[in-house]
């Protein structure tokens, strides 16, 4: 972090915790704001805690604060974000939205997801009217759509601050501007190369953490809203991965989910090309770390090489999401997908052969534009070959602004819900299957938390996610055991350390 100095009217930055260190002297009228990206952001940081001290002075109490995340686990990590800045600005989380500030950072990948929020919108706008002082703020995938934008304009005044993807590191700059004015603020980018590295973040959870290894999407999957709203793929340098990872390492993090709209294509465009193999083994590396995951993974970029590294890398969770989209290679054609039934069947066989306890996940779509009954029976042969340890199935969802939309062979909804009921409960079937074969197994377990319900056990996870509770003390809290699964109960299990250990 960074201490900013009033020296001769000049500006000076070095790395101290200056948002606790009383010694810190600082003017900020008498600063020049900062051209480096990253100080800069800093310096509105500090600006903005004078507005926040002296609505806290109004209040009476620390104003307060909510993020409410929609969508996927960039989102997530992205909420992180802003949390972290708005803490280091004064405000204090609350977890409803009766906020002194409320944050929507929302999703767009399918239509309910945007509907949900001006639902939400709407209940806060008389929330608002009670409650005048109140701040709202949007951002994320869905106010990349220049048509939402125009909505909010429009229909929800009400609303302080709207940005985007690409902006996200100005958050602070931003919400400055909006404390300086009584008019809705709006700044969407439409694209960027940058990335910004070491600002504030608040993690969610003490024990594991997203890192984001890359940002965008190249592929345009034709029924895809992300390449549109969330740029081109950019990939962080490997020196920055690594050092934001020892740093949660030495913060008390074990696990380190690796974030990336598609991690197989990672470091085609760093200056020293880099594969996603590669850095797995150089993460696998870290001293300390004790579990890596990464999401997602496209199957028309999964290499041997990182087949390998994944057999090869004891830290590394024997787990894959592989979205499958369609088991229609005909329909994969036309998703633009660039694999077909075949090969992705091929992928699989080849991870079940290199790494035999591996577990699979996927996404589904049913419904895709011209699906007919016959394409759908080979999404589900597909299902029934590979048996994923669990499917997140969707109803195609027309997003404007994609090619698939503007298809004129839309399947009707009283056409794809039958299918969807059939995928839904083909895909439960297998993942209880799946999950009663591994009771009675003896598996590693990471411990993470004390059990809520019971102070007798601790609770952890598999290497697939799946939750685990167990006889255990706090001392066993971010490390790995080896655990007898002695009951399955659905999407838990119970269990036990084994004895030698
Ligand atoms: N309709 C339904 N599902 C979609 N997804 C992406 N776009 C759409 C859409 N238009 C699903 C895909 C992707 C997941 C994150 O969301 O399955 O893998
Ligand atoms: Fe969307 Fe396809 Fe990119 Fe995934 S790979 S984010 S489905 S366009």
């Amino acid at each position: 972090m960074f201490c900013i100095k009033v020296n001769q009217g000049k500006f000076e930055s070095r790395k101290v915790n200056y948002m606790y260190n009383k010694d810190c002297e600082l003017d900020l009228n008498r600063i020049e704001v900062p051209e480096s990206e990253v100080e800069r952001q800093y310096y509105y940081i500090a600006k903005c805690r004078e507005y926040v001290k002296s609505i806290e002075e109004e209040l009476g109490h620390k104003p307060t604060f909510c993020v409410q995340t929609f969508g996927c686990q960039m989102n997530a990590r992205d909420s992180e974000k802003l949390v972290g800045i708005l803490e280091q600005i004064g405000y204090e989380e609350i977890e409803d939205e009766h906020a002194d500030f409320v944050i929507y950072n929302t999703c767009t990948v399918r239509e309910n997801a945007n509907n949900k929020v001006y639902g939400r919108l709407g209940y806060l706008s008389n929330y608002k009217k009670k409650h005048p002082h109140m701040k709202i703020a949007l951002c994320g995938c869905m106010m990349q759509e220049p048509n939402v934008v125009e909505k909010i304009r429009k229909s929800y005044r009400f609303v302080n601050l709207v940005f985007g993807t690409h902006n996200i590191y100005k958050f602070a700059e931003l919400l400055h501007r909006s404390f300086e004015s009584d008019s809705m603020i709006v700044d969407i980018w439409k694209d960027t190369d940058k990335i910004v590295e070491d600002l504030p973040i608040k993690r969610k959870f003490s024990f594991k953490s997203g890192v984001n290894i890359m940002f965008g999407c190249n592929n345009f999957c034709s029924y895809c809203i992300v390449p549109y709203v969330r740029g081109r793929e950019r990939s962080r340098k490997p020196e920055d991965i690594i050092r934001e990872i020892k740093g949660l390492v030495a913060d008390g993090v074990c696990e380190g989910m690796l974030l990336g709209q598609n991690v197989n294509s990672y470091g085609k465009n760093l200056e020293h090309p880099m594969t996603f193999a590669e850095l797995l083994r150089e993460i696998n590396k870290i001293e300390g770390l004790k579990r890596i995951r990464f999401m997602t993974s496209h199957p028309k970029d999964l290499s041997d090489e990182l087949i390998y590294a994944m057999r090869d890398c004891e830290k590394v969770c024997k787990h894959m999401h592989l979205p499958l989209q369609s088991g229609s290679s005909r329909i994969l054609k036309i998703m633009n997908r660039h694999y077909d039934k075949e090969q992705y069947l091929e992928i699989v066989r080849k991870l079940k052969k290199e790494i035999p306890d591996i577990a699979i996940t996927t996404d589904i779509i049913v419904g895709f534009p011209g699906e007919t009954t016959e394409d759908f029976m080979e999404t589900m042969d597909v299902v029934k070959q590979v048996e994923y340890d669990s499917a997140f199935t969707f109803i195609y969802s027309k997003r404007t602004g994609t090619p698939a939309a503007a298809m004129e062979n839309q399947v009707p909804e009283e056409e794809v819900k039958p299918h969807f009921d059939m995928l839904l409960k083909e895909v439960s079937a297998i993942s209880s299957k799946k999950a009663m074969q591994l009771e009675g197994k003896t598996m590693p377990v990471l411990v993470e938390e004390m059990n809520t319900q019971d102070a007798t056990l601790v609770t952890g996870r598999l290497d697939n996610n799946a939750v685990v509770h167990f006889p255990g003390t706090k001392e066993m809290i971010g490390n790995i055991y080896n655990v007898t699964l002695e009951e399955c109960k659905g999407f838990y299990y119970l269990g036990k350390v084994k004895e030698d250990e």
